[in-house]
This record gives C-alpha cells, sequence and structure tokens, in this order.
C-alpha cells in the first residue's frame, strides 16, 4: 500500500472521530441540563462509550494503576526492585495469556504500539531477498506485507475476497510454489472484522512447509479470541496493550517460538533494526523474568503496571470463560444487526470476528450521518478503512469490559442507538 492511501485512509477514519467528538460537547451540555442523569459507568469523568474496535474503555482499577509515583528501572535508583519485581510477573503473566508453558517461547513487551510487533517480525526473522507469504483480509495485512518489503523481504500476497479470506486449497499452493522463511496471517483484520483460522492453517503450513514460521497479528484478536500458542505451533504472535486486552495504548506485546529465536540466532546478517531488535531485547525480558534489573531502553513503568493490573483481572478467570463470553455477546450482536436488516462485511458466519462487527449501512445512510447520532446518544463508533468499501460501512468494537463487566449496560446502548439513528436517518427494514 503506497505510504499516502494509509495516510488518507487515516485521515478518514479520524475525521469520523472528530465528527463524533464535536457532537460529545454538545452532548456533555445536554446531559449537565438534564435532571434525569444517566448512572455513571465508572468513576471516571462522564464520558461517551469508547467504542469502536480498539482503543477500548477501561477498567477503574487498570486506568488508577497508572498513577504511580516515579519508578526507576535499574537496581541503583531507589525504588528499582520494586519495579523489575512488577515487569517480571507481567512477562510471566503474558506467557498465561498465549496459554504457553514451553519454557523456550519468549515474551517481549516493548514501549510501542502494535506496529512495532510487525516491526520485530520483519527485522528479525527475516533477511533482505528471503520469501515471505502474507495473508490478507484488509487494511492491517496490507500493512503488514507492506513492512516486510520496508526490510526487503520478497513478498508474496494472498488477498481474500473483501469480507472473506484466503482459503487452504491456495495457501497449500502457494506454500508449495516455493520456500518461504515465514507466513503471516491476521487473525483479525480490524479494517473488515474477518476472522482467520489458525489451528488448520497451522496443520496445513506443518504438513506441507514445516520449517516456515507461522506468525500472527492478533493485535485485534488476543484476550478475546482464543489463541492456543503451544497446541496449534505458533511461531510468533504479535499484539499490543489496547485493544481486548483493556490497557491504555503504548504497549507493543509479543510471543515468539524457540524455533522463531534459533531462526534470528541463525541470521546471516544482523538484524536491520536497532530498536526493534531482538538481539536488544531477549537478555532484558530474559532478565527481569528472573528478577533482575536490566537496561536496554528506558521501559514506561505506569504502562506496565496498568498492563500487570488488567493481565491479572483477566486470567483471575478460566480463559475459555472469557473467550465464551465474547462469543455470546458478539452472537447478539449479530443477530440484532441481521433483525435490522443489515448485512456484514464479514459475509460467513465462521469468518465473523467476536471482538468487532463491521457493519454494511443501507444506501440511503451515509456513515457521517450515522456516526454523530451515535455520539449524540453517548456511543463511539468508527467509520469504514477498507479501501474498497471505506464509505460504505462502520465497525463497532466489543471487546474488554463493555463485554465482561454486567454493570456496564454498554451493548445494549450501542444496539438502541444504532436504531434509532437508522430510524432518524429514515431508514426502515424492507
Ligand atoms: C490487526 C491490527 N494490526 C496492527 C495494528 C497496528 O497497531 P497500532 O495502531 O497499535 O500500531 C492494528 C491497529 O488497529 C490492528 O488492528
Amino acid at each position: 500500500m503506497h505510504p499516502s492511501t494509509r495516510l488518507s485512509m487515516i485521515a478518514t477514519h479520524l475525521s469520523a472521530s472528530s465528527a463524533s467528538a464535536a457532537s460529545l460537547s454538545s452532548t456533555t451540555q445536554s446531559r449537565a441540563l438534564s435532571s434525569a442523569q444517566p448512572p455513571k459507568m465508572s468513576s471516571q469523568p462522564e464520558h461517551p462509550t469508547l467504542l469502536i474496535p480498539g482503543p477500548i474503555e477501561f477498567d477503574d482499577a487498570v486506568l488508577q494503576s497508572m498513577s504511580h509515583f516515579s519508578l526507576g528501572y535499574r537496581s541503583e535508583s531507589h525504588v528499582g526492585p520494586g519495579f523489575v519485581s512488577t515487569f517480571g510477573e507481567t512477562i510471566s503473566l503474558v506467557r498465561k495469556i498465549f496459554q504457553t508453558t514451553d519454557p523456550s517461547a519468549q515474551p517481549y513487551i516493548i514501549s510501542g504500539s502494535g506496529t512495532l510487533g510487525w516491526d520485530l517480525v520483519a527485522a528479525n526473522l527475516v533477511e533482505a531477498g528471503e520469501d515471505v507469504l502474507v495473508l490478507s483480509t484488509g487494511y492491517f495485512g496490507d500493512g503488514f506485507a507492506d513492512c516486510f518489503e520496508t526490510y526487503g523481504a520478497k513478498v508474496t500476497k494472498l488477498t481474500g475476497p473483501v469480507g472473506g479470506r484466503p482459503q487452504l486449497p491456495e495457501i497449500e499452493k502457494a506454500l508449495k510454489s516455493k520456500k518461504f522463511k515465514v507466513i503471516t496471517v491476521t487473525h483479525v483484520d480490524t479494517s473488515t472484522g474477518v476472522l482467520s483460522e489458525l489451528e488448520k492453517l497451522s496443520e496445513l503450513v506443518q504438513s506441507v512447509s514445516p520449517e516456515t514460521l507461522l506468525v500472527v497479528d492478533g493485535v485485534c484478536s488476543v484476550a478475546c479470541e482464543e489463541i492456543a500458542f503451544d497446541k496449534w505451533k505458533l511461531d510468533g504472535v504479535v499484539t499490543a496493550s489496547q485493544k481486548a486486552i483493556g490497557c491504555p495504548a503504548g504497549l507493543s506485546i509479543s510471543m515468539f517460538s524457540g524455533k522463531a529465536i534459533k531462526a534470528f540466532e541463525a541470521r546471516k546478517t544482523p538484524p536491520a533494526s536497532y530498536f526493534a531488535s531482538m538481539k536488544n531485547w531477549t537478555p532484558i525480558m530474559k532478565n527481569y523474568e528472573a528478577k533482575k534489573p536490566s537496561y536496554f531502553a528506558t521501559p514506561s513503568p505506569q504502562l506496565i503496571h496498568a498492563l500487570h493490573t488488567a493481565l491479572t483481572q483477566i486470567l483471575a478467570k478460566p480463559l475459555s470463560e472469557r473467550f465464551a463470553k465474547h462469543a455470546e455477546v458478539s452472537d447478539k450482536i449479530k443477530k440484532a444487526v441481521t433483525d435490522l436488516g443489515l448485512k456484514q462485511v464479514a459475509s460467513k458466519p465462521e469468518d465473523q470476528a467476536h471482538g468487532m462487527t463491521a457493519i454494511y449501512l443501507p444506501e440511503t445512510v451515509k456513515a457521517t450521518e450515522l456516526l454523530p447520532r451515535l455520539a449524540k446518544s453517548g456511543v463511539v463508533w468508527a467509520g469504514g478503512i477498507h479501501k474498497e468499501i471505506a464509505p460504505k460501512y462502520v465497525r463497532f468494537g466489543h471487546m474488554g469490559v463493555s463485554v465482561t463487566d454486567p454493570n456496564r449496560k454498554d451493548i445494549d446502548k450501542a444496539l438502541n442507538a444504532l436504531a434509532n439513528g437508522l430510524s432518524e436517518l429514515g431508514y426502515q427494514k424492507a
């Protein structure tokens, strides 16, 4: 994708949000004047409910754990050991989120956003001139391919039809056509809400090209879709703090298999990035997990505290319950959307994500008219960003506390706002 295309897509996305922001101040005003105040969703200042596919709403305790006095990160600084212990525990909690007990697998928590995960993969696991197979189901798959090209990899891209995904027989054919160092898949492409199936893909890679590393972009799936790192023989999953994990943005969180680390160690050329180099980060992560202070680049103690709280909350219950709850709420949303006579971008039920829904608008309704109406009802959704269909659809994120906290009524509020907004714009189900 040309960088200017990416920039203009992002501008479109932001303009939809700024329309919401504009009406947000009037919402706040009208609420202040109204005597019937809605119940407070939390101890946070009243604000419209952020139901885009990330960042998501925060739990109070996660937010409050960021409000921590300044902490050093080395033993010689006055509170070093406290932070070292929190960081070490957080790295161990990341193993649990990915359901891995394999000691050769290595977690990384690095300051940065989800995109840094792409750089970690492209800068460390692939050398210039090597072949990579990228399975694309939308904007973010295309972005991952761009990232590889930046580092000189030779990218073959298999793109699904809009709202679908590449199928196993064509992936098999591609895998048999040449030796790929890495195959990547976007577990949930946030531009389309298309979910990819990892277990069968892994079985295929194991049987056809077992040396190829299977890497998953889990930015919009970790902590709301099942990921069994060891069982599914994954070699890398990259994600970020701000989506289903429910922590403020600013952390790149990833897991790489022992096989991936070996592939890095066997490189003939040095990694093509300094900040994203596994050579620099692997010893730091190992040291912290062993509760030994270590420094390569300054971490964010406040964000690590928030991540520690978020992961502890998630792991307080079996992960299977969390995934089942996201699926249950997603099913309810998808049914409500169908009952309104609307279609989803992800056309087949088995391709539909459980933490977000991308919804085609009726032909008579524009996203630029609907989104501000939703914002007036206190709900923020996102516009479309897939280049072929961007103006035709909107995106509803349903991850984390909005799904799991029984005291919040975020989902019902959003579904009511959708029905009312469409009816105000003259839409009636045919
Ligand atoms: C699937 C996917 N991959 C990668 C990214 C990039 O993450 P970030 O915006 O945190 O850099 C996003 C962002 O929304 C995403 O949804």
